[in-house]
């Protein structure tokens, strides 16, 4: 199913893809790769010479080591996704994040962008970095009304690729700091 009109007036709910649901995402991302093939560092080629089974490994190693990854649905419909990075290190970093041309505009990018760094900071994440592709205007705009500034880091969004890379960072707070109680009015 994709992202058409009928899922327009549907609630959007941001969740992680289940293992069952893999292959789906993979339809997707190739989706997003065709869509947006200069704001993500893998290209279409690359995706497709994946093979369905080293996809599954990959999802499952990955989501072993923490990552999330989170799709964005609307009664059902797969309308975006975004892939929450825990590092080894202990940083975090968004990858692969895309919302499906019909569904841009509602806020989609926002509440996955809020799902992750919720994602990251329950694993204790405190640093997070994303690489944005110059000319990605929407993300761009998007990620620094979530709080992320520039590094001064640049580079090629792939090898051998024009098309050159900002990086941009966000300190989230701790995951043990609560939002502090509201006044209590006299
Ligand atoms: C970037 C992207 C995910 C945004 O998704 P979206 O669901 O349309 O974004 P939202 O509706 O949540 O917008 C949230 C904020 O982002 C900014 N924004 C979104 N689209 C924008 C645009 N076309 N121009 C400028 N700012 C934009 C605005 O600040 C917006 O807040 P507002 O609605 O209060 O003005 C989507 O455009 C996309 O998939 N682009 C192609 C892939 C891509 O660039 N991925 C990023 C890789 S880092």
């Amino acid at each position: 199913m994709s992202g058409g009109p009928a899922s327009a007036r549907c609630p959007i709910t941001v969740r992680p893809c289940a293992p069952h649901e893999v292959e789906r995402l993979r339809e997707l991302r190739a989706r997003a790769l065709a869509e947006s093939p200069d704001a993500f560092r893998q290209s279409l080629a690359d995706h497709e010479r994946v093979s369905a089974a080293a996809w599954r490994t990959h999802f499952e190693v990955r989501a072993a080591a923490g990552d999330g990854a989170l799709v964005a649905e609307a009664c059902g419909v797969w309308v975006g996704f975004v892939i929450a990075i825990r590092n080894d290190d202990g940083t975090g970093r968004l990858g692969g994040m895309w919302v499906t041309p019909e569904a841009r505009g509602r806020q989609v990018g926002r509440a996955l962008v809020n799902a992750a760094l919720a994602w990251l900071r329950a694993a204790e994440v405190r640093h997070v970095t994303v690489a944005v592709a110059d000319g990605s205007v929407a993300a761009r705009a998007l990620l620094f009304t979530a709080g992320f500034e520039p590094t001064g880091a640049r580079r090629e969004l792939r090898p051998g690729n024009v098309v050159m890379a900002e990086e941009l960072e966000l300190e989230l707070p701790p995951k043990s700091l609560r939002a502090p109680p509201p006044l209590a009015c006299a």
